[in-house]
Parts: C-alpha cells; structure tokens; sequence
C-alpha cells in the first residue's frame, strides 16, 4: 500500500500488563521522535481512546521507564471497545486529536480492536504482541513471556526448597490462558515431575504411574507444573484426584497467578520490545498496516494481524518432547 502521510501516532497498551511493554512504549516513542514525529500517549488502553484520555509525549514521559514492569499508559480490558459506537467514540477522539496512526501494544484480544479499528476508519495501525502468553503467531516470542518464565522458575525454585525439605508433592499452576508455553517452558526449566497443558491432554492415570515411578525411583522432590485453562482441571482440581489415588502423599498446591504479570522485564525482554518499537514506527512509515511486528529468527518480521490472532501458535513437540524425557 502507498504509505499515507503521518505525522502523529498514538501509542496505547492494553489487555493484561507484560513486563517489557514500557519498554516498548519507550522505543517506539523515542523511533517516532527520531522519526521527526509526534507522539501522543492514550492512556488506559482502548477505554482511554473512548474517554479522551489523550496526552502528548515528550521525551521526560519516557525516561527511566525500560526497565519497570507494567505500563506507564496503563491498561485496561474494554468491553465499550467491543461496540462500534464505542469504536465511533473512539475514532472521533483520535481525529479531534489529529492523530493519523495507532501501535497497540497488547494480546489477541488488543490486536482484534486494532485490527477492526483499521478496518472501520482506515486508521493505520501496527500492533505489537505484548502478552506473557506468547500465543500470538508471527513472532518466536511475546513481550513479556520471558521474564514471566523466569519469575514463575524463580518462585519454583523456592517452592522446591519446601518440597524438598517436608518431601511434599506440589502442584503450581502457572498462567497462559488457553495456551502451555508459559507451563512447558517452566516444567523443562525447573526439573518438573510432571507438565500439564491444554495442548495435550495428559490421562490422571498417566500421571499417577509417573509419580509412582519416581517414588520408587527415590526422587527427593515432585513438582507438578499445571496451566491454567486446561482440559483436566486446574491445579487444585487435579492434586485432589491424585490424593484419592495417592493418599500416602502430603500434597500442597500453590497458584502462581499475577506474580508472573510483574517485575522489571529480563535482557531479553527488553531488547525484544525494543527491536519492535522502532519496527512499529519504521512500519509504519513504510505503508505497513494491520499488521503485527513480531522476531523470528532474530529478525523483524510483519504479519497481518487476522493471521498473528488466530490462535493456531503450537508448543513445539520438541519442547513436549523434552518435558517428558527429563521428568522420568
Ligand atoms: O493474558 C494474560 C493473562 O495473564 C492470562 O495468562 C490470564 O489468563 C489472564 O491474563 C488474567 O487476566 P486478568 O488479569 O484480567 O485476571
């Protein structure tokens, strides 16, 4: 498409806070003052967009922020978002503004609104997968997936000590909604005994041969890694299957939850959302609209957003693969 002149761009994060999104609210702030733009900063995701909560940015609105957690625009889940007469609220606002293009930083369900968005007013739009799900297709990683799965390793590490110590069976439940990277990679990356996902399916039975195994294997510890959203149950649902079948077993279960949303993002997290800021705006410039900035491979690639939100992102089978052969 023939890039459209842009001179000012709104840049709003929404859905669940990622650690990184300041991070990429820095970078493509700071890309678009490279650019010669004007960058303006709606605050409360979409619900901000209908409320006019709209505010220029300078550069002290950026500093020092790269390296916290959350969002410094705030965020928010909006269902007036959902109607077009609070898209047409919304429109009206960016237009009373003057601003003639959007990054959105968010999940699926962010995305979906700047993909309609673009569709109903023809506004450009670039989103940029911002989500400790990493379920979003079209970029190895999601803004934030690392560093949550450093913390929920972290917070499992600690959990083992107990474990350990009191030879309990814990099972943790981590986030990820419907999807298992935030589970699979936290099973492999802290010993688990075992790794429930909503991807594949595992039999109670199944589960209960593997842990007998590994007490008569000697094991020290047994750490069952459950998603949330799963099939079979969440953790509290399933440790309480294994306690009829397994009664001899002190069980705890501990629910990880929004600690996983915080804390200042990791290396890898940072360079990440910083790669795509200035995609987003170079993008942009570019004519490139509706579509998604994500890394494969170590390169920037664009995906249009009906494709990146689809939802057909798999675990690796490797990674599965490698799950199961360490938790024997
Ligand atoms: O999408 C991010 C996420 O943290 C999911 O993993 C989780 O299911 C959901 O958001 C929780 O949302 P909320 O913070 O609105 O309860």
């Amino acid at each position: 498409m023939e890039p459209k002149t842009i001179k000012r761009i709104g840049v709003l994060t929404s859905g669940g806070d990622a650690p990184g999104m300041n991070a990429a609210i820095r970078a493509t702030v700071r890309a678009g003052f490279y650019y010669e733009l004007e960058m303006y900063g709606i605050y409360r995701g979409y619900e901000g967009m209908i409320n006019d909560e709209i505010k220029k940015l300078d550069s002290k609105n950026i500093t020092h922020i790269l390296e916290r957690g959350g969002t410094f625009l705030k965020s928010a889940r909006s269902a007036e978002f959902r109607t077009q007469e609070g898209r047409k609220k919304a429109y009206d606002n960016l237009v009373k503004h003057g601003i003639d293009a959007l990054v959105v930083i968010g999940g699926d369900g962010s995305l979906t609104g700047a993909h309609l968005f673009y569709k109903e007013f023809g506004i450009p739009a670039i989103g940029l997968p911002g989500t400790i799900d990493n379920d979003l297709s079209g970029t190895d990683s999601t803004i934030g997936f690392d560093t949550a799965c450093n913390t929920a390793i972290q917070a499992i590490d600690k959990i083992r000590d107990t474990a350990t110590s009191h030879d309990r069976l814990f099972f943790v439940e981590v986030m990820g909604r419907d999807a298992g990277f935030i589970a699979i990679n936290t099973g492999i990356g802290s010993a688990a005994a075992a790794t429930l996902i909503p991807e594949k399916k595992m039999p109670i039975e199944r589960l209960i041969e593997r842990l007998k195994a590994r007490t008569k294997a000697k094991k020290q510890s047994n750490i069952v890694i459950v998603a949330e959203g799963g099939k079979s149950g969440g953790a509290a649902e399933i440790a309480k299957k294994v306690k009829k079948q397994l009664p001899y077993y002190d069980i705890k279960v501990t629910i990880l939850g929004h600690l996983q949303r915080g804390g200042s993002p990791s290396s890898f997290d940072r360079v990440l959302a910083s790669k795509l800021g200035v995609a987003a705006i170079e993008g942009l410039l570019q004519g490139k609209y509706d579509v998604m900035a994500g890394v494969i491979n170590h390169k920037v690639v664009y995906t249009p957003i009906a494709k990146a939100i689809v939802g057909d992102k798999e675990v690796d089978e490797d990674d599965f693969r490698v799950a199961k052969i360490l938790s024997t």
